[in-house]
């Protein structure tokens, strides 16, 4: 049997996508391998957000090529293949064919072409392509992510997603729904609705508020995330369905990108600093205690310090819990490279490094005070480091306990016993696993106060 290697860069949608192509070569015989030495096709998921993240893939392809005998076949797929097209094909002679994210189809015939000597690429956005017929290979049987939109007709001016992945399209509920009770019919009992603007899902028929109420209410499914929203997209029938859904979890990934009005109006961002502060306190009215994360881009061309201040107030009014920071990184063909004044690589590395500082503290002040607390966590899996098992709370808290592997796809009910600032230490207070109520103890407190007992 063929052995196929992939290795994927980038967000949830490409791990996403990657387990779509292992499902397209899974029909053709191919089995997955972790070691691209023994691989017969080696395919590399690639990410194209941000110069940095290409340059990696550049320098991976290069190792990659060692692996390589004779007939095997190495593929750049996903965001920077769709970016660069056939001219990967020219820069890196090791590369055999080139795939964006509308043509995995297409993946068995352009390796069976690559065999015949062919290099070739694929690059042609098809708006109706949701894979709809190719059922994904999943690496966990716990937690499965289940892409509802893929494109993006946004134009943020420094994005180059809308150029990688397409005109947005929504899946029909039912397709999704049908997935998603296949799953939960295997045991999956979590599942993350995945889109570029994930809430403005709509099939023609049904919005993003019909959509989390129809996935909820599949029977076995425990735990529903979704990622990433849009700010402005919170209408208030999602917010109602979010907070009626007892299986959405008090959670939300909700990228600001800056705190300064001025900057958002440069990005093409559809709101301002108050507009987003108002989106975080109706979601935190209908869903209380609900835990807030956030994206945000230091050094947009024209941010002066003044724009930067602001980010750093909004991330301590905001409070969240926590951020991933990116230092503005130029991509070819968007807007944001006409645009005055870019902010010199020094200025970004300074602000960057204040940015994490406040982000991390302004962290640690709110898990300091959970520590003690007590929560229904899913436990995931082995811990990376140590004897430990990983495991997630509904506001997506990392928390690492000891317990045995039996315990790896349940849910089980721990405390808080110390914390980096970041992830948790906790200790399991009883073991009947899938105990329902404990959901409902969970919801709005994001945990409940500990007493020490009297
Ligand atoms: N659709 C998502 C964003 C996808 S890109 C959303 O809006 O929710 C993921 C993150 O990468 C963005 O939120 C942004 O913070 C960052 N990013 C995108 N383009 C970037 C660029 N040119 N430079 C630096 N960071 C960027
Ligand atoms: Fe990019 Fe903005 Fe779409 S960040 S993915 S253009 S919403």
């Amino acid at each position: 049997m063929p052995r196929i290697y992939i290795e994927t860069y980038g967000c949830q949608m490409n791990v996403s996508d990657s387990e779509l192509m292992l499902g397209v070569l899974g029909r053709e015989g191919y089995v997955r391998t972790d070691d691209p030495v023994d691989a017969d096709v080696m395919l590399v998921n690639t990410c194209a957000v941000r110069d940095h993240a290409e340059q990696r893939v550049l320098g991976r392809l290069g190792e990659l090529k060692r692996y390589k005998r004779p007939g095997d076949v190495l593929g750049v797929v996903g965001c920077m293949a769709q970016r660069l097209g056939p001219t990967l094909l020219e820069r890196v002679p090791q590369v055999d064919l080139v795939i964006g994210p509308d043509g995995y189809r297409g993946l068995p015939e352009l390796i069976a072409r690559a065999r015949d000597g062919e290099r070739a690429a694929d690059v042609a956005f098809k708006s109706w392509e949701h894979y709809e017929d190719v059922p994904p290979v999943r690496s966990s049987q716990v937690s499965a992510f289940v892409t509802v939109q893929r494109g993006c007709d946004y134009r943020c001016t420094f994005c180059v997603v809308p150029m990688t992945r397409g005109p947005e399209r929504s899946r029909k509920l039912a397709d999704v729904v049908g997935e998603v009770t296949r799953l939960a019919e295997q045991g999956t009992t979590e599942v993350t609705l995945l889109g570029q603007t994930v809430n403005s899902y709509h099939d023609g028929q049904h919005d993003f508020a019909a959509l989390l109420r129809a996935v909820g209410a599949v029977e076995g499914i425990q735990r529903l995330r979704f990622t990433s929203p849009y700010p402005t997209d919170f209408t208030d029938a999602v917010l109602v369905a979010m907070a009626e859904t007892p299986a959405v979890c008090e959670h939300a990934h909700l990228p600001v990108q800056s705190g300064s009005s001025r900057t958002l109006k440069r990005m093409l961002r559809r709101y301002d600093r108050e507009r987003y502060l108002q989106v975080v306190a109706a979601l935190r009215q209908a869903v209380p205690g609900i835990a807030l994360s956030t994206d945000i881009i230091v050094g947009f061309p024209g941010e002066t310090e003044a724009d930067f201040q602001e980010t750093l107030s909004l991330v301590e009014a905001v409070g969240f819990d926590d951020a991933y920071t990116f230092k503005y990184s130029v991509r070819e063909g968007t807007p944001a490279v006409r645009i005055k004044d870019h902010v010199s690589e020094e200025t970004k590395t300074e602000r960057i490094g204040r940015l994490i500082a406040v982000v991390r503290r302004v962290a640690k002040q709110k898990n300091i005070r959970l520590v003690g607390t007590t929560h229904e966590v899913l436990v995931e899996g082995p811990a990376k480091r140590g004897d430990l098992l990983q495991a997630r709370t509904r506001t997506n808290k990392i928390a690492l306990v000891e317990g045995p592997a039996e315990w790896i796809g349940t849910y089980r009910r721990v405390r808080f016993t110390g914390t980096t600032g970041s992830t948790f230490t906790a200790w399991p207070v009883e073991s009947t696993p899938n105990v329902l109520p404990l959901r409902v103890a969970d919801r709005g407190a994001g945990g409940e106060a500990w007493q020490p007992p009297t």
